[in-house]
């Protein structure tokens, strides 16, 4: 499994940004999460993060030339295996990428998709917590810190996520569907769709992504 391109495509709040994590701690992929270098920048204050700012607490999406540049500057330090979670969000996205693989000689074996019902979005959503510090991420229903709303990591008080008022969720499930959906049917006719039931414990869809790559 080493050495494999991915992308992992799915609703917010479906699990891309879990299963990322795991994929490189455990495979040693590169993880790229447009999000997490997004906020980033929305910490440090930059011209990036105030641009991103903006977009992403009105739950729309960040320009594609701003981020197909990050994509590309990011994939160009990988020297193995990479997994992109939470892009391409767009089909002039997913062509750039084809673009910019091409250029630097890197394959796409597959894109994942996670199945999740909007109702579990919600529930997972309001429920999350991270860590504006080292940006750990939990839920206070299903991976709940030891001790109330503190990290188990570094001790500082766990916050939500701007985008995740169900305001903000709303708005990003309707562009989810009318930007990123699309997606589907792009990588399914290239035969590069693996789809899979991104419910049960994180380690039980870890274990499904595993088994459907396989076949
Ligand atoms: P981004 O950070 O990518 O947000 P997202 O795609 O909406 O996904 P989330 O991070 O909300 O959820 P996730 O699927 O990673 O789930 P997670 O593992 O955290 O992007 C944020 C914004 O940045 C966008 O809205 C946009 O504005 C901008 N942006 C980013 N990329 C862009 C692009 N390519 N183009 C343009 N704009 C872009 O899990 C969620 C919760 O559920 C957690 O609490 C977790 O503990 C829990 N959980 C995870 N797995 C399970 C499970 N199996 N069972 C129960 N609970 C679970």
């Amino acid at each position: 499994m080493e050495g494999l391109g991915l992308i992992l495509l799915g609703p917010p709040g479906s699990g891309k940004g879990t299963q990322a994590e795991l994929f490189e701690n455990r495979l040693g992929l590169k993880k790229i999460s447009t999000g997490d270098i997004l906020r980033d920048a929305i910490r440090k204050g930059t011209e990036l993060g105030k641009l991103a700012k903006e977009h992403i607490n009105r739950g729309e999406l960040v320009p594609d030339d701003v981020v197909v540049a990050l994509v590309e500057e990011a994939l160009k330090k990988t020297s193995d295996g990479y997994i992109l979670d939470g892009f391409p969000r767009t089909i002039e996205q997913a062509k750039r990428l084809d673009r910019i693989l091409e250029k630097l000689g890197k394959k796409l074996d597959a894109a994942v998709l996670f199945a999740v019902p909007d109702e579990e979005i919600i529930k997972r959503l309001s429920a999350r917590r991270v860590c504006p510090k080292c940006h750990a991420v939990y839920n206070m229903v299903t991976k709940p810190p030891k001790r109330d709303e503190i990290c188990d990591i570094c001790g500082t008080p766990l916050v939500m996520r701007d985008d995740d008022k169900p305001e903000t969720v709303r708005r990003r499930i309707e562009v989810y569907r009318r930007d990123t959906e699309p997606l589907v049917d792009f990588y399914r006719n290239r035969g590069l769709l693996v789809e899979v039931k991104a419910v049960g414990d994180p380690e039980e869809v870890f274990n499904f992504i595993i088994g459907a790559l396989k076949k």
